[in-house]
């Protein structure tokens, strides 16, 4: 496996693969993988040819407020983890060679996907997500590039971009990954201390007795909404962020559930642990 830090050597290599008639599939991280990133790339690899995965914990999507420093970093676990995984490249730029000084360009998706989940708590970080997925795309040249179903609003924002600014990638999902319990996989997980794992499993069992519920015929998303709500602050040290019932493509509010409902969920595990999960509620 290549590690690639500079973007234009990135961008000589993609096109030389692109030549010789090699297809590429790209999976875009921030590092510290675990089997959800390891996932996607096993997917990409079933897919294209060759992989591309990049390892940039991208500043512009973090907050003022968030973790950016703090944020796992591993460099030499994931490079063995990448190259065991059967990926090509490791594109592993730095800050100053993505955001080079006098860089004001930025790609903003609309209100419609951007204004509410994630986007109430987390303002810019869209448009910080959107910015480095398109530029990422831009060096690598991707034909597909896998994303994780983990984060819904994500994959429909990049979706979205995708396709107003003919960025001819195909962009395809992947399930999320979870734990033998049900907690989703992600990199935060590892900021929740041994008493706060239980809490952070309120998420994905909210999951499980929304279904119940919507099976047994419970389908306004206001009551289900009041149920699910108690059962997150069951468990200690929980403070909702959200729960909505959305569309699964327009992520626009629903009051009643049905075969095309997400429901997003959003939870803080001891004030600062900020956990996400998702899934449908019928079919
Ligand atoms: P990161 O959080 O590292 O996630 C990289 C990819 O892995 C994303 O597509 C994410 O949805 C997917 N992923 C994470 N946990 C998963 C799980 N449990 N199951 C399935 N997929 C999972 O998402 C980002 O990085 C960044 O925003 C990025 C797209 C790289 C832009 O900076």
């Amino acid at each position: 496996m290549q590690i690639i830090r500079q973007p234009a050597a990135m961008t000589a290599w993609a096109k030389e693969q692109s030549k010789a008639g090699h297809s590429i599939g790209f999976v875009p991280t921030m590092g510290f993988f675990h089997q959800g990133h390891l996932s996607l790339m096993r997917m990409a690899a079933s897919r294209a040819a060759l992989v591309v995965v990049s390892l940039f914990v991208n500043p512009t999507q973090f907050g003022p407020q968030e973790d950016l420093a703090a944020y796992p970093r591993d460099f030499e676990r994931d490079s063995t983890l990448a190259a065991e995984a059967g990926v090509a490249v490791l594109f592993a730029p730095d800050a100053a060679d993505m955001y080079p000084k006098g860089c004001s360009t930025t790609v903003t998706v609309g209100n419609e996907l951007t204004s509410q989940l994630c986007g109430v708590s987390r303002p810019g970080h869209f448009a910080g997500v959107a910015t480095v997925v398109c530029k990422l795309f831009n060096i690598i040249q991707p034909d597909l590039a896998v994303f994780g179903e983990k984060d819904w609003q994500q994959l429909a924002v990049i979706r979205r971009m995708t396709a107003d600014l003919n960025l001819g990638v195909e962009i395809v999902g992947h399930p999320i990954v979870r734990e033998a319990d049900g907690l989703a996989m992600s990199s935060r997980n590892t900021y929740l201390a041994p008493s706060q794992r239980e809490s952070a499993l309120s998420l994905s069992r909210a999951l499980a007795l929304a279904r119940k519920l919507a099976a047994e015929g419970e389908r306004n998303t206001a009551r289900l909404t009041a149920a699910l709500r108690d059962f997150i602050l069951s468990f200690p040290e929980t403070a909702v962020d959200y729960i909505s019932f959305v569309h699964q493509h327009t992520l626009q509010e629903l009051a009643q559930a049905d075969e095309d409902t997400v429901l997003a969920l959003a939870v803080k595990i001891g004030g600062r642990v900020r956990l996400i999960d998702n899934g449908r509620v019928l079919g």
